[in-house]
C-alpha cells in the first residue's frame, strides 16, 4: 500500500471477535438444517472467507457477483446480477453474505431474485449496515457491526475497484476522495 488511511473505523482485532461470535451464533441457529451461504462479489470476499470458516456447521458455499452503479447521492443504486447460482437453492436454507448494507436495494433487489427459487428460508447477514441510510425496507438478521454515513473502505469494501485488500475498515474522507 502506497498510502495508509487514517484511523480504522474497526480493528482487526474487534473484526476477529465480531466474527467469532457471528460463527457461533448462526451454528446454533443453523444447527441441523442444510445451510447455503451465498456471497455478494465483490465486496463480500474477505468477510465471506473468515465467516465460513468461523461456522461450525457444514456449509455449502456459493456466491453472486452484482455491480450497483451507486451514485453519490442518496438516489437509490441500480443493481444489476451479473452471474447465477451454481448450487441448487430450492428448500435450503440461504444465508445471503453482505459487506455492507447500505440504501437496502442490492439487499432487497437480491432477496427478490433469490426467492424465486423458493428456498425454505432466507437470511441476510452483513458485516456492516448504515442503519440510517435505508432507503429499501429490508430485514437484516446478522449485523456485524452498524456504522454511520461514511465511505468506508477495506477489508473487502472498494472506492473504484480500489483499497479492497487493506487488512483493516477505515474511512476514506473526502480529501482522499477528490485526490483520485
Ligand atoms: P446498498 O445501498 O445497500 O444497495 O449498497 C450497495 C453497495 O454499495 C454495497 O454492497 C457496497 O458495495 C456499496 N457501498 C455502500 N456503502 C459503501 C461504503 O461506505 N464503502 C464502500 N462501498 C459501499
Ligand atoms: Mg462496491
Amino acid at each position: 500500500m502506497e498510502r495508509m488511511f487514517g484511523k480504522p473505523i474497526v480493528t482487526q482485532e474487534q473484526m476477529r471477535a465480531r466474527i467469532r461470535e457471528l460463527g457461533r451464533q448462526i451454528s446454533a441457529d443453523y444447527a441441523g438444517k442444510d445451510l447455503v451461504l451465498v456471497g455478494v462479489l465483490k465486496g463480500a470476499y474477505a468477510f465471506y472467507a473468515d465467516l465460513a470458516r468461523a461456522i461450525r456447521i457444514p456449509v455449502r458455499v456459493d456466491f453472486i457477483i452484482v455491480t450497483s452503479s451507486k451514485p453519490r447521492t442518496k438516489a437509490a443504486a441500480k443493481v444489476k446480477q451479473v452471474t447465477e447460482l451454481t448450487e441448487k437453492i430450492t428448500g435450503k436454507d440461504v444465508l445471503l453474505v453482505e459487506d455492507i448494507v447500505d440504501s437496502g436495494v442490492t439487499a432487497q433487489y437480491l432477496l427478490k431474485v433469490l426467492a424465486k427459487k423458493k428456498p425454505r428460508s432466507i437470511n441476510v447477514c452483513t458485516l456492516l449496515s448504515k442503519q440510517d441510510c435505508r432507503i429499501a425496507d429490508v430485514r437484516v438478521e446478522y449485523v456485524g457491526f452498524t456504522v454511520p454515513d461514511q465511505y468506508i473502505v477495506g477489508y473487502g469494501l472498494d472506492y473504484r475497484q480500489k483499497y479492497r485488500n487493506l487488512p483493516y475498515l477505515a474511512v476514506l474522507d473526502q480529501k482522499e476522495l477528490q485526490d483520485e
